[in-house]
């Protein structure tokens, strides 16, 4: 893309040293692009000169997304298209199927870097989407396409090239079987927000989550639900992530959770049987592994509850990750009512972190927890005691708890 002496050169102007009162703050302008979840998951639009990674597994709708996405801007801004992973006839089919105004949309099926900048030199494109990063490759390096090599030095060059241009920039970026290894995450300090895909490919919904965001809050979702005409936004979430029993269940908690702005019920599930090997099983889908492990350990030693000789196993309904230690006592509840094949409790919630030491530590935001899991119709909730509510909340008894085996005492 450029001499080598250049490939190096930092992005920005060699400039004097100065005091930081004196550079111009602006406010960076935000472009919407019409698509309501992600614009709220990027915090408000795209910006200017900004580099977005969008990571997920394959098939998870990446592409679909940002056609969609490109579809709507193109409407006002001149948008192109760089497709490594699709021939114009496949791109030109989906676009036909998402129904979406293609007219406005500039599109090229290339995978070679060098081309790909003489495209973006001619075309001057305001946004310009790269799908995906793992083919594309450029002549400079003797590496195959998608090596870790190739993948650092292409996206370096066209952050670059965003940079010195003014051009907003989309990365695809397909998360690996590998794992890390020549997937999103090595890229992800280079960028300047990382939204990544969730979800289960076989259930209909998806999240975007923005991990990292140069440009607005992290942690905020957007939601989706993958329809014949593509992704439509999910604008009232908080239900979607509870499985609908006819008769309350042994080893289902319901949680709330607290993603970004907005409260989500989340059905935490748990099943511990014997097991039959010496090395028990723990094992956890969605939530993290090995906080299981210590919440085990914590439900034995302070409410006197064991699970040497059991499997345990953990899952968050509807393939959300849950990463905030609200899960904690939802968790151990889900485990006890498993253990005791009794049910907990029909409509009731359940968040809190439990701490080493036995204790039900507060989260934040109790209070709107408690009145979306009020609104959606469910009657009790046991909570941390620094988050009960001052006021009561209707139709919601609350039970504030301050140790685990106060919250254990409660269940059946
Ligand atoms: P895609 O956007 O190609 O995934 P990615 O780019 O992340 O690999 O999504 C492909 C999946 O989405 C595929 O399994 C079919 C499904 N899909 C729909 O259900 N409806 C649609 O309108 C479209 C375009 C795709
Ligand atoms: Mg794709």
């Amino acid at each position: 893309m450029e001499s080598t002496q250049k490939r190096f050169a930092g992005l920005a102007k060699s400039s004097e040293v100065q005091s930081l009162s004196a550079v111009t703050a602006e406010e960076v302008p935000r472009h919407p692009t019409g698509i309501d979840e992600l614009d709220r998951v990027l915090g408000g639009g795209l910006v200017k000169g900004a580099v977005v990674l969008i990571g997920g597994d394959p098939g998870i709708g990446k592409s679909t997304l940002l056609l969609q996405a490109l579809a709507q801007v193109g409407v006002t801004r001149h948008v192109l298209y760089v497709s490594g992973e699709e021939s114009a006839q496949q791109i030109a089919l989906r676009a036909k199927r998402l129904a979406v105004d293609a007219a406005s949309v500039r599109l090229l099926a290339e995978i070679q870097l060098e081309r790909i900048a003489a495209t973006l030199a001619t075309e001057k494109p305001d946004v310009v989407v790269i799908d995906s990063i793992q083919t594309v490759y450029t002549d400079t390096l003797q590496s195959a396409p998608g090596s870790v090599a190739q993948v650092r030095e292409c996206a370096a060059q066209l952050t670059r090239y965003a940079k010195s241009h003014g051009t907003t920039m989309i990365i695809v970026g397909h998360v690996t079987k590998e794992g890390a290894l020549a997937g999103p995450r090595v890229l992800e300090h280079i960028v300047d927000s990382v939204l990544y895909f969730e979800g289960d490919t076989h259930s209909s919904f998806r999240l975007i989550r923005a991990i990292k965001n140069r440009f607005g809050a992290v942690n905020e979702l957007g939601v989706f639900a993958m329809t014949d005409k593509g992704l439509r936004g999910v604008s009232n979430p908080s239900a979607l992530f509870l499985s609908q029993h006819e008769e309350p269940v042994p080893g289902s908690c319901v949680m709330v959770t607290q993603e970004g702005t907005r409260p989500l019920l989340v059905e935490v599930q748990a099943l511990v049987d014997d097991a039959h090997s010496p090395n028990p099983r723990r094992l956890s889908v969605g939530l993290e592994q090995n906080r299981l492990a210590m919440l085990l350990a914590v439900l034995h030693r302070h409410a006197g509850i064991g699970c040497f000789d059991q499997d345990v196993f953990i899952n968050a309904v509807g393939g959300v990750k849950i990463a905030e230690p609200a899960a904690d006592l939802a968790v151990l509840l889900a485990v006890v009512s498993s253990m005791r094949n009794r049910a907990l409790t029909e409509k009731m919630v359940v968040f809190g972190e439990v701490g080493l030491a036995g204790e039900v530590r507060p989260v934040q935001r109790g209070q709107e927890r408690l009145k979306e899991a009020a609104k959606l119709g469910f009657t009790k909730a046991i909570v941390p005691k620094a988050n009960r509510p001052k006021t009561p909340i209707e139709g919601m008894e609350v039970i504030a708890v301050e140790r685990l085996a106060d919250a254990v005492a409660q269940c059946r």
